[in-house]
């Protein structure tokens, strides 16, 4: 892997890599940073300390926005949409991307801070506020996840939105009819009219306007019942489109983490599938016990990159990426047998106990394999002791 591809997995919006989301959550706290002290900027009676502690966040965030700006400029050539462009081609269409131009704007407070010494110059500090928060929403990465379940669910959104409209012009039609004459000026036509349907549709009912004859106040009850219907239908439906799009990235991920694991190597795709759906991904630091001697057993794991000691008395034994631990307990159903402590950051997938039995079932090969090697490893450590 060359330098420029390391980095580029560092600092790509995509990436699962356990490193790059540490990347993201600090760019966002740094753009919370920001965004905070920008904000402090905007007081009407500043106090001279908290200003210029504030300008000085400003510059820090500024000028790693500014870092973070070339570093993505010069991996664009590692953006795998742009890879056929050649390195000039590349770092050009990023530039002018979505993405480019947002990052771009994000870096201007630079500029205004340099000329503007401790104020924020002559633009309005709001301004930078606003750039900051695009910033913020374009690299978080549940931004990009809520565009993607109101594209995959559009034909229903859509529908409930033309179920709103019916509901909105209705109301204001009726209400136009009932009220308009005895109050003109609010409802004097369906324009005025809307703001009331609006405001009871959405059951919002800031009360400036109210229906007067008893007629205009049971269609106001409709109203606000039609209103919380076609919310619960909206909230169903992101709900329901949320759940299935995290459910789909979380099989996408430990799909590709079981690819790694040769131990799956032979297995086909539809067993394989009914795996990834069984599997929870977990990272560790180094010197973390997963496992104690004498506890219960409820999981088991496989090693997707890292290394691991088993201590078990006498010289440790180091499992390291594809090997599995934790079967023994799960399969004697007894307490656990050793100590499993990581050396390294490890990856492991998790398979806990219920989803061990299941596959049991409907794996036996897989699960006659794991038998076999926790077979071997009871009658080295029985030889040992
Ligand atoms: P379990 O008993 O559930 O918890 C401790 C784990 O250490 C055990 O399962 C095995 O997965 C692992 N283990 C025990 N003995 C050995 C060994 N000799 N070599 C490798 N791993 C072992």
């Amino acid at each position: 892997m060359t330098r420029r591809q390391q980095i580029h997995a560092l600092v790509d919006p995509r990436s699962h890599a356990h490193v790059a989301g540490r990347v993201r959550t600090l760019g966002g706290m740094l753009a919370l940073i920001g965004i905070s002290a920008i904000s402090i900027d905007t007081l009407p009676h500043p106090v001279h300390v908290v200003t210029a502690i504030a300008a000085a966040c400003v510059g820090i965030v500024a000028a790693v926005f500014m870092l973070e700006y070339l570093v993505r400029l010069w991996v664009a050539p590692e953006v795998a949409r742009f890879r056929n462009l050649g390195p000039r081609g590349a770092r050009l269409r990023w530039a002018v991307s979505g993405e480019g131009v947002i990052d771009l704007l994000a870096v201007l407070p630079v500029l205004a801070t340099a000329s503007g010494g401790a104020r924020l110059g002559a633009v309005p500090a709001s301004v930078y506020v606003l750039l900051w928060v695009i910033k913020l929403a374009s690299d978080a990465q549940g931004f990009e996840l809520i565009v993607r379940v109101v594209r995959n669910h559009r034909s229903a959104l859509s529908a409930v939105a033309v179920l709103f409209l019916i509901v909105l012009f209705s109301a204001a039609t009726l209400i136009h009819l009932l009220e308009g004459q005895s109050q003109p000026k609010s409802f004097g036509s369906i324009p005025a009219s809307l703001w009331w349907a609006m405001v009871t549709l959405t059951t919002t009912g800031y009360g400036d306007v109210i229906p007067h004859t008893p007629l205009g106040r049971m269609l106001g009850g409709l109203v606000m019942i039609c209103g919380i219907a076609v919310l619960a239908l909206l909230a169903g439906i992101l709900a329901m489109g949320f759940a299935d799009e995290v459910r789909r990235r979380e099989f996408a991920r430990i799909w590709e983490l079981v690819a790694r694991v040769p131990f799956f190597a032979d297995v086909g795709a539809i067993a394989i599938s009914d795996i990834v759906a069984r599997l929870r991904s977990r990272n560790y630091p180094p010197g973390t016990h997963v496992i104690r001697k004498g506890e219960p057993g409820d999981s088991m794991y496989f090693i997707v990159a890292g290394e691991v000691e088993v201590r078990i008395g006498g010289p440790v034994r180091t499992l390291s990426d594809g090997g599995f631990f934790g079967e023994m307990a799960l399969i004697d159903r007894k307490p656990r047998s050793a100590d499993v402590v990581t050396v390294t950051p490890c990856t492991l997938l998790v398979l806990e106990v219920v989803d061990f039995y299941q596959l049991a079932g409907q794996q036996p090969s897989l699960v006659r394999a794991i038998e076999a090697e926790a077979d071997h490893r009871r009658e080295s450590d029985r030889l040992r002791a």
